[in-house]
C-alpha cells in the first residue's frame, strides 16, 4: 500500500500572493497525511513561462513538504502548446531551461504500491519541439519496461473534454493528434489510470477501459465549468498491489476562490497583470 498525495495548480507568486493560503493549508495538510510522495501536478507559478523569480519562489516553498515531492511543469510554467491560450507565452527551449535550472526533470517515473507511476510534460505535446519527440520514447521505453504492474499516467492537462474522439483544438486540453498518438501507445500497456489538472475541476469518468481523473485545484475554483465539481481540493490516491482508491480532501480552510472576482470582472486579462499583492509570509 502507498498514499500519494496529488496538489494540483497552486499557482504560487513573489509578487501575487492570492493563492498563498491555500497553499499553506494544502502543505499542511499534505505533511500530516503520511504520504509516500507528493505530486504537483503542473501551474506552480502564476507566471513561471516568463519569469525566474516566479520558478524560483515555487521551487523554494516546495522545499517544506515532507515527503518526496515529484514535479510536472503546466502552461504556467513552460508555456502553453501551440495556438495556446495565450500567443506571447507559448513553449520553447528557453522556457524548457528554465524548468530544468529549477527542477531536476519534466518527467519521471515512481514505482509504489505495485503501481508504476508515470509523469510526463503535457505541455510538450503537439509542440513540434525536439523534447517532444524525446519524451516520446522515454514514454515507451518507461511503459516497456515494466513487468505486471498496473501503470498510472500524470499530466497537466486532461487529454479531451468529453470524448476521445473529439476534434476541436483547445487550450483546455490536448489537441487531437498528439491525444491520439499517445492513446495508441498506452493501449499497448497496462495503463489503467490517467490523472489530470489544469481544469481547476473533479471528474472521474471510466471511458474505452480507462480511468480519467481530474483533480481538483488548490488555488482557485474553476472558472469555467467543464462537467465537474468546481471546488478547490486536495487528491489522495492509495494505491495497493491491483486497486485504487481515490479520495478527495477539502480542508475548512481551503478557499474556493472566484477568479473572476479576483480580476476584476475583466479589468485584468491575466493575473499577472495585476498590481503587484505579495503574499503575507513566505516560507
Ligand atoms: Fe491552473
Ligand atoms: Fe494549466
Amino acid at each position: 500500500m502507498a498514499r500519494i498525495v496529488v496538489l494540483s495548480d497552486i499557482h504560487l507568486s513573489p509578487t501575487h500572493g492570492f493563492f498563498w493560503e491555500n497553499w499553506c493549508t494544502a502543505r499542511a495538510f499534505a505533511n500530516a497525511a503520511s504520504a509516500d510522495a507528493v505530486i504537483v501536478n503542473g501551474d506552480l507559478t502564476i507566471n513561471g513561462a516568463d519569469s525566474d523569480a516566479e520558478i524560483a519562489f515555487a521551487a523554494n516553498a516546495l522545499t517544506s513538504l515532507r515527503a518526496p515531492v515529484m514535479t510536472l511543469p503546466g502552461n504556467h510554467d513552460v508555456g502553453d502548446e501551440p495556438p495556446g491560450q495565450d500567443p506571447n507565452q507559448i513553449i520553447d527551449a528557453d522556457r524548457l531551461a528554465r524548468w530544468g535550472r529549477f527542477f531536476e526533470s519534466d518527467r519521471w517515473t515512481l514505482d509504489v504500491g505495485g503501481w508504476r507511476l508515470v509523469g510526463v510534460n503535457a505541455q510538450l505535446l503537439g509542440s513540434g519541439l525536439a523534447r517532444e519527440k524525446a519524451q516520446d520514447e522515454w514514454l515507451d521505453e518507461k511503459l516497456e519496461a515494466v513487468a505486471r504492474r498496473p501503470i498510472a499516467l500524470f499530466l497537466h492537462k486532461p487529454l479531451f473534454l468529453e470524448l476521445p474522439t473529439e476534434d476541436v483544438v483547445t487550450p483546455a486540453c490536448i489537441a487531437p493528434l498528439a491525444r491520439a498518438r499517445l492513446l495508441d501507445g498506452l493501449h499497448r500497456y497496462d495503463v489503467r489510470l490517467i490523472v489530470s489538472g489544469h481544469l481547476h475541476q473533479h471528474r472521474d469518468r471510466m471511458l474505452a477501459g480507462l480511468r480519467h481523473l481530474w483533480v481538483p485545484a488548490v488555488a482557485f475554483a474553476a472558472p469555467q465549468s467543464h462537467g465537474g465539481d468546481s471546488r478547490c481540493g486536495i487528491t489522495v490516491l492509495d494505491f495497493s498491489s491491483d486497486s485504487l482508491q481515490v479520495t478527495i480532501e477539502r480542508p475548512r480552510a481551503l478557499v474556493s476562490h472566484d477568479l473572476a472576482a479576483i480580476k476584476g470582472h475583466g479589468r485584468y486579462q491575466f493575473l499577472r497583470d495585476m498590481p503587484a499583492c505579495p503574499p503575507s509570509h513566505e516560507g
